[in-house]
């Protein structure tokens, strides 16, 4: 059986008092829900207090990106190993990092390996554009991708990691993919290729969670569905009672 997962992306939102702030009201709200794996990431500089605040809940702590290298002349970057002990988790090729800050599926693999050498687990994305979902692209493009990002990987590792399905089209846009359009895809395309790669025992183990527009409204069909593990939550998790309902409504869900 694979944990439920719920994890925030903040992305560049709250200073470090908010982000404080935030990450108590969500401490306190989701409190005991052992259940379900519960995952908050604010930018860099509200790390460690944020991991302070919540240290002893049960809510985790992760990063929402980091360079590959150990050390070195990488000015504004952030390695592996300055987040231990910090983070539990860092989320890896988010699309806005693909987009804007040109990280490539072979940047995205480095940092995959990285990340698992120094501890840390990696939130891994991929997710396709509006472009190549109308061009019927998804599953090639998708599929390529989770290969791609776990490229070199053992399968015990991979069974470590957690993957998440995030269609570019429905981040942000408050257009979801329905819960049909996001088990198809984690399901057929995602844990499909992660099978073909290391094996369908991996494969079932491997969590993999959707992204884009989940809400508490959306969140509970959505959990409901086989392949579905989880749900990586920009805006919604900025709102500690709408994050906390997601929370409470995937325990529900499997229960
Ligand atoms: P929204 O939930 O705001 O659509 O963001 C999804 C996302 O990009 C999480 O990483």
């Amino acid at each position: 059986m694979r944990k439920p997962m719920m994890a925030g992306n903040w992305k560049m939102n709250k200073t470090v008092v908010e982000a404080v702030g935030l990450a108590q009201a969500i401490r306190d709200s989701v409190a005991g829900v052992e259940s379900v794996d519960r995952v908050i990431c604010p930018a860099f500089v509200c790390l460690p207090a944020v991991q302070q605040a919540v240290q002893g809940s049960g809510v985790a702590v992760g990063a929402q990106t980091m360079h590959w290298a150990e050390s070195g002349a990488y000015t504004g970057e952030v390695s592996a190993g300055m987040l231990q002990g910090l983070v539990e988790y860092v989320i890896i090729g988010h699309s806005e990092r693909r987009q804007y800050f040109a990280e490539t599926d072979e940047t995205v693999n480095k940092k995959v390996h990285a990340a698992l050498a120094a501890g840390l687990i990696p939130i891994v994305c991929v997710g396709e554009s509006p472009a190549q979902n109308e061009a019927g692209e998804t599953h090639r493009f998708v599929g390529g991708q989770v290969k791609a990002a776990l490229a070199g990987l053992s399968g015990a590792q991979v069974q470590g990691l957690i993957i998440a399905y995030e269609p570019i089209w429905a981040i942000g846009t408050g257009r979801a993919a329905t819960a049909q359009q996001a088990q198809e895809i984690c399901g057929g395309t995602v844990r499909a290729a992660v099978a073909e790669a290391f094996g369908g025992a991996v494969a079932q183990a491997t969590r993999i969670l959707y992204g884009g527009s989940t809400n508490a409204k959306n969140i509970g069909e959505i959990m409901q569905q086989p392949d579905i593990d989880g749900a990586l939550i920009g805006g919604a998790s900025l709102q500690p009672d709408s994050y906390a309902a997601m929370v409470k409504t995937t325990a529900e869900v499997y229960r």
